[in-house]
């Protein structure tokens, strides 16, 4: 994980680097640290903590220089410490070096150094990177940046890397494998580089996504050349980033993930924008058109995610196989791809993930790729791994999500798989035309309906008073609202630390039920459709134990009122479209008990949003 930005040119670079760490800080928030080219110096800070104990500490010191490198650390190996803290420097101090990933074969590289006198400080895999590269050019008589590339023929594993060196001041380095870098592109002859565009954005909106074993040389003279790991040039494929910066800033919210939640109504619209029309009836996903004969065709679609991203696949397979009878399998992308799945050309594999950058689920592609599979990507993040691996895919267009917990990624995810059910249906026939007709006219209500959902924010907020003290919590669900319990259940636990679980309302009296007693809230999504009656049954079966129901409703309901603790309204729309709305309220929910409890909700404990190691 991990975020990585640095800068070369005219202007200071601390300012700029810290400013970076700061919008990457959801990528992981172990410990930060800086290091900086003054004149013949090279000054490096690091810390444990965050990015702004970090950033106070350096202020007391030299932090001028045209060219730094900051990094902030989701550990991997070793503990988050001021040592372990990125960057890592050669013996002699004359170069620096970051690095987001996993060096899988560091223990060897690390014994053979040794051998050769090279003493280590911390304990991470990194290490072994700059003091093969130092042992390298003594040994080859080469520059630093060449002796990176020559490193990282011996090096296994996933990397996006910086060097810095004092002895060539006007020059950066940068490679990746499987880890995300992109270089931003400066007018006045300077040059950006980060983990993504965020900290990007605000001075350049001229990019290069690197390619994987791909390496970046930055020189102020010559600008920015690519080699490929064989020392071959390669031509930059220059990008126009679409981002705004003000998407990146709180917009007066207290913390991104309630301006996020805020921002639903419009990232579902954003989301459908364009892509459907309930007047003239029709469908268009463009990313997919090509692809579509396959999927109706396919053996079956196999859909691959992690986290929040795998719930939103769970609603997908209710649509898609309800909608348009097609099999449909939802995998972790991390079992998937280590089971020795039975793959072929027949199948279709699509990816969801909103940083597009997962290492598990780009991995689960790369299998499915290699056995011929169709693969096709779900992904939030525009130019992500996952996104330019793809054959083909559907962005979900919600803008930039940096809130750790996944709220507005989720609903848009689901958007986008209700248009990929209601297209593949629609091109199969195995939808009525009213049908067809009535399901996009309610996707269009649902910006408005979320709209509705918010406005219960206060009494959410009630609820979340009382029960903001519960060591366990429930989540029950059937049909499509099971997967909204689950992502209920993952909201609470990973921002409040709350163990919770999310279940199909009729397993719970296959085991769960044993855990129900006064002090347990049960939340059930009990709206109206196929399956209300069985709902209602279970909520009678909790009652029955003292157990506290908080339900989610449809307006108007009666009967589950009368039974419930507590009810929360969403406003009627079709079965089918029920997730999108259902799960506002365990979002908000969440969110207020995390508060309340005093927990960092954009940057919960042991977490990172971007997670690119294994
Ligand atoms: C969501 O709240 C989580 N933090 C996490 O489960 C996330 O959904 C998962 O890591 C997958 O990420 P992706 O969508 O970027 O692939
Ligand atoms: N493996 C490295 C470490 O533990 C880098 C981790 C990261 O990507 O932040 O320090």
């Amino acid at each position: 994980m991990c975020g990585i930005v640095a800068y070369i040119g005219k202007k200071e670079a601390f300012p700029i680097v810290v400013k970076g760490l700061k919008r990457l800080e959801y990528r992981g928030y172990d410990s930060a640290g800086v290091a900086l080219l003054h004149g013949d110096q090279l000054n490096v800070y690091k810390k444990a903590g965050k990015v702004s104990v970090m950033e106070e500490f350096a202020l007391g010191q030299d932090v001028a220089g045209h060219a730094g490198i900051g990094h902030t650390r989701w550990a991997t190996h070793g503990e988050p410490s001021d040592v372990n803290a990125h960057p890592h420097t050669s013996m002699d101090g004359k170069i620096a070096l970051i690095h987001n990933g996993i060096i899988e074969n560091y223990d060897v590289l690390k014994r053979e150094l040794q051998n050769q006198g090279y003493i280590f400080k911390s304990e991470t895999d990194t290490e072994v990177i700059v003091h093969l590269v130092d042992y390298i050019s003594k040994k080859e008589h080469v520059w630093f940046g060449e002796a990176l590339r020559l490193a990282l023929s011996q090096v296994h594993g996933a990397y996006a890397i910086v060097a810095i060196s004092k002895e060539y001041p006007n020059r950066l380095v940068a490679a990746r494998k499987s880890s995300p870098l992109v270089v931003g592109i400066g007018a006045e002859g300077d040059f950006y580089l980060a983990s993504d565009a965020t900290p990007i954005v605000e001075y350049t909106k001229k990019v290069v996504y690197l390619d994987d074993e791909e390496i970046a040389v930055i020189d102020l003279e010559e600008g920015l050349k690519l080699y490929n790991i064989a020392d071959q040039e390669r031509t930059p494929f220059f990008q126009q980033l679409e981002m705004e910066l003000e998407a990146l800033e709180k917009g007066g919210y207290e913390h991104f993930m309630l301006k996020e939640i805020h921002e639903q109504p419009r990232s579902i619209h954003d989301c459908f924008r364009g892509r459907l029309n309930a007047e003239e009836a029709w469908v268009n996903l463009g990313g997919l058109r090509d692809y579509e004969q396959k999927m109706i065709t396919a053996n079956r679609l196999i859909i691959v995610a992690c986290g929040t991203s795998w719930h939103a696949g769970l609603v997908g397979e209710y649509l898609i196989e309800d909608l348009a009878r097609i099999n449909v399998e939802v995998e972790y992308a991390s079992e998937f791809r280590y089971r020795n799945p039975i793959l072929n050309e027949n199948d279709v594999v699509i990816a969801i993930s909103q940083s597009g950058e997962t290492a598990d689920t780009l991995a689960a592609l790369e299998l499915a790729k290699s056995k011929g599979a169709t693969i096709l990507g779900i992904c939030n993040v525009v130019g992500s791994s996952i996104s330019r691996l793809t054959d083909g895919g559907s962005y979900t267009h919600a803008g930039p999500e940096i809130g750790v917990a996944s709220t507005k990624a989720f609903t848009a995810q689901v958007t986008v798989l209700t248009l990929m059910a209601l297209s593949l249906a629609h091109k199969k026939g195995t939808i009525s035309e009213t049908h067809f007709r009535t399901l996009l006219a309610e996707l269009e209500a649902i910006p408005e309906k979320v709209k509705q959902v918010l406005e219960t924010d206060a009494l959410i907020e009630q609820i979340a008073a009382e029960y903001k003290d519960a060591s366990n919590a429930l989540y029950l669900g059937r049909g499509s609202s099971f997967p909204v319990a689950l992502e209920g259940a993952l909201k609470l636990k990973e921002i409040s630390y709350i163990h919770a679980e999310g279940y199909p309302a009729a397993e719970m009296k296959h085991g769960p039920i044993a855990l129900i007693d006064e002090n347990m809230p049960i939340f059930v999504i009990a709206t109206q459709g196929n399956s209300y009656e069985k709902v209602v049954s279970n909520i009678q079966e909790v009652k029955a134990r003292k157990g506290k129901v908080i339900a989610v409703v449809t307006e108007g309901d009666i009967q589950v009122r009368e039974m419930a603790d507590h009810v929360i309204e969403i406003p009627e729309t079709n079965e089918f479209l029920v997730p999108l709305l259902a799960t506002i309220p365990f979002q908000l929910l969440s969110y207020h008990i995390a508060v309340m409890r005093g927990c960092n909700v954009d940057q919960p404990r042991n977490l990172a949003k971007s997670v690119t190691v294994e």
